[in-house]
């Protein structure tokens, strides 16, 4: 293995950079060549590369985004695509590939691993951590700290006003982020697709409960975290809805990309960091078609299918611990 190349894909998540980094030296420390592809697949496409120097990786560790820029790439899905890809790979001389994204970008990789013989290692780097096989991906620590601290400031408002507030989170189609910024910001409710696998939940008893909240402390702040695309209209129209149910003012936050944003924090960086030096490693035992993961503080080499065959739990623990904040408003006396 003499060449290596690497690109970011899909949705950007910070410590992106931290695994770049980490990928450019270890392999010039093993003695490699590393290239960084840019704009997803589609540099693949345009054979839009550079070589990356250790001086490129210099001061990018806390940078969110990406240097190699990211894209989320259609034409790449089809055969024709896949074949300039492999055939651009091949010009370039490269041996290995490492790809960094979601499952899409594992979708990716699996669909060039038909049309191309060279090595290729995916590191799961999302901020919506719906990777199997990994405790964590990259980015979902630094978004979780995002949106909690959105929530804290939400908090001082809402109890100044006794106002009911809905946050809209990131996550796409799982409740990650949503779950643990709930848990966190003590938040009264939380929606998240897990919870109504089949349909969104009733507005009956999302007005009962807010109700209630005030009924038995008297006018107060009350907090809920929802997932994107939980609610058909998403927190806008719930809020309506809400509102127009109980009687009681109810604002919607949409968070959006800002969640994506930002210097990732330690436990992104750290991951980042072990994870692409591993990938390195990885390439150069000749190993192909996974992922690079962690869990219980192991690295683990997970194959791309087993990323996405089935959806990931949520921690049981922590949804136990939220429904009892939810449950403690529901059963309690009104004692006042
Ligand atoms: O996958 C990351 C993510 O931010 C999701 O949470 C979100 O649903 C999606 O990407 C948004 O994608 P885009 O920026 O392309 O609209």
């Amino acid at each position: 293995m003499k060449r290596i190349a690497m690109l970011t894909s899909g949705g950007d998540a910070p410590g992106m950079n931290a695994a770049i980094r980490a990928i450019v030296l270890a392999s010039h420390y093993s003695g490699i060549q590393p290239l960084g592809y840019q704009h997803g697949f589609n540099g693949l496409l345009e054979q839009e590369y550079r070589y990356l120097g250790t001086e490129d990786v210099y001061n990018i560790i806390q940078r969110g985004g990406t240097i190699l820029k990211s894209a989320r790439c259609q034409p790449f899905t089809t055969p024709e695509g896949a074949r300039l890809a492999a055939s651009n790979l091949n010009q370039a001389k490269v041996d290995g590939l490492i790809i960094i994204g979601g499952d899409g970008s594992f979708h990716g990789a699996e669909h060039l691993s038909n049309y191309w013989n060279g090595k290729i290692v995916g590191l799961p780097g999302t901020i919506d951590n719906d990777i199997n096989g990994t405790d964590a991906t990259i980015g979902y620590y630094t978004a979780i700290d995002t949106a909690l601290e959105s929530i804290d400031k939400v908090r001082d408002t809402a109890d100044a006003f006794e106002r009911i507030f809905l946050i809209e989170v990131m996550g796409r189609h799982a409740g990650f982020i949503g779950l643990s910024a709930a848990v966190c910001s003590g938040a009264e409710q939380v929606l998240l697709p897990e919870l109504y696998p089949d349909a969104p939940p009733e507005l009956d008893d999302l007005a009962e409960h807010i109700q209630r909240a005030q009924k038995i402390r008297g006018k107060c702040s009350y907090i809920m975290v929802m997932s994107e695309n939980l609610w058909p209209g998403g927190a806008t129209d719930l809020a309506n809805q809400l509102k127009a149910r109980t009687g009681i003012e109810c604002r919607p936050v949409i968070l959006g990309h800002v969640q994506r944003g930002g210097s990732p924090v330690s436990l992104d960086r750290m991951l980042a960091s072990k994870l692409g030096a591993y990938a390195v490693e990885a390439l150069l035992a000749g190993k192909t078609g996974i992922m690079i993961g962690e869990r219980n503080q192991q690295l683990v080499e997970v194959p791309f299918q087993q990323s996405w065959n089935k959806p990931k739990a949520l921690d049981p623990y922590l949804v136990k611990i939220q429904r009892q904040v939810f449950d403690l408003v529901k059963n309690e006396n009104n004692t006042n």
